[in-house]
């Protein structure tokens, strides 16, 4: 049994300062598959140290790979080419990560040896069909356990062919699992999404030396290729830096930066969202790394205005809405979110566990099946529970900055699964949150 973890806020204060925040959760467990099945070493900086990725390190050592690290970041693969993986002895234990999970079936479903994937409570409810199905279409042979969730166990030695697939939803775990399972299969893979998603996997496999076209909203890859190693700097993680720039934004006074943030265009939703709403972000020192490009992020407090959220922006900002219903519930105003479904199928229901959060704190929300309307207003002190959910937990967090009294949040031991040290990291900046 894990230990159950509480943060309590304190009402206080204004976010300055420079900080760097933890590593880019996408792009470190990309980072790990690729370097592992490519050939040669691949050389890792900026990775992030979080239970997620941790998970996928793991598997792989599991499978025979040899990874030093993580130590301060560094993360060093002996890839082992993309037939090179051993069988496992055990189950590969995938924790709270839909993407480990998810990406991970691809590459599975083109090993010569079975395999069988597992998750923690949280990722044992979520949905697995969505992989299924197109993996099975490409000749992978996958059992799941009732209702298409976790485990899933991967028959090995079945050939695979190229499909084409439209995604019916826009997930970039689905287009990379098809797109990863594409590189063992017969002839060309493609995928096209209904709204643009992520697109590390895209340009990862580009940076390994591996060909994929992407033409509009269509992506391809010729089966039978090899991966060549390369070093990678995992910026920091937009989504983390997202929990500060909402907290920067409502906390009055604040000026803070946030240093070497990828602002992938895949990514970057939540900045439009929050300039929509009358944030004053502004991009520093922008510049490539390794086929991503980052920036500086400097944020000063702001009067926000609620908006309607346009549909388009929602696959862009996927992960950072909980903060977003925060950055809301503190704007003058109604903001109205549409379109956002998948919030249900997080790693927790984000739609239902934030609204009953913010209720809890004396806020005017109303959530609906796919999306929430919240009316500006502020929050007063409450106790709420992340449902082990760590951007919720996160959110609260930042929430605390301008709430009327202390809020108390519990089940918050998942925040480590993507970024630890978070307490001391918001502490630096000066939020007011403490474990109790
Ligand atoms: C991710 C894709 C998104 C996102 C998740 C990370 C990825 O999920 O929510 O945190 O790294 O590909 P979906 O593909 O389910 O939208």
């Amino acid at each position: 049994m894990s230990k159950q973890v509480t943060f309590k806020t304190e009402p206080k204060g204004k976010l300055t300062g420079s900080i760097r925040v933890t590593g880019d959760k996408s792009i470190s467990h990309r980072s790990i598959m690729l370097g592992s099945l490519a050939q040669g070493t691949t050389n890792i900086t900026g990775f992030l140290n979080g239970e997620d990725c941790l998970a996928t390190i793991k598997a792989f050592r599991a499978m025979g790979v040899t990874i030093k690290g993580p130590e301060n970041g560094n993360v060093t693969i002996q890839g082992v080419g993309l037939n090179g993986l051993k069988a496992p002895t055990d189950h590969l234990d995938m924790g709270n990560s839909g993407t480990a999970m998810r990406l991970l079936t691809g590459v599975m479903t083109g090993q010569s040896f079975d395999s069988v994937l597992v998750g923690d409570a949280s990722l044992s409810t979520r949905p697995m069909r969505r992989i299924t199905k197109p993996l099975s279409q490409m000749g992978a042979n996958i059992s799941t356990g009732d209702n298409g969730t976790p485990p899933l166990s991967i028959k090995g030695n079945t050939p695979l062919k190229g499909i084409h697939y439209d995604l019916p939803v826009a997930s970039a775990q689905v287009k990379s699992a098809i797109l990863l399972a594409g590189l063992y299969a017969e002839g060309e893979t493609s995928v096209t999404e209904p709204a643009v998603t992520r697109d590390h996997t895209e340009r990862m496999l580009c940076g390994f030396g591996y060909d994929v076209l992407t033409e509009g909203n269509k992506m391809s890859l010729q089966g039978g290729g090899e991966l060549t190693a390369t070093n990678i700097d995992v910026p920091a993680d937009i989504s983390s830096a997202a929990f500060f720039m909402v907290g920067a934004s409502i906390a009055e006074g604040s000026d803070l930066t946030l240093e070497h943030v990828g602002i992938n265009p895949t990514r970057t939703g939540v900045i439009d969202i929050l300039k929509l709403m009358g944030a004053d972000i502004s991009l520093l020192n922008k510049k490539e790394v390794g086929g991503e490009p980052v920036a500086d992020i400097r944020i000063r407090s702001a009067k926000l205005k609620g908006i309607n959220i346009p549909e388009a922006l929602v696959p862009l900002a996927i992960d950072e809405f909980p903060v977003l219903f925060v950055a809301a519930c503190f704007a003058e105003g109604t903001t109205v979110l549409t379109g956002a479904e998948e919030l249900r199928v997080k790693e927790s229901d984000r739609i239902q566990v934030m609204a009953d959060g913010l209720l809890a704190c004396g806020a005017d929300v109303t959530p609906t099946a796919d999306g929430i309307i919240i009316k500006g207003g502020g929050l007063s002190s409450g106790e709420v529970d992340s449902h082990g959910d760590h951007r919720i937990a996160m959110s609260f967090a930042m929430a605390g900055l301008c709430a009327k009294g202390s809020i108390i949040i519990n089940d918050c031991e998942n925040v480590d699964t993507s970024f630890p040290h978070f307490i001391e990291i918001a502490s630096k900046a000066g939020v007011g949150v403490k474990i109790i």
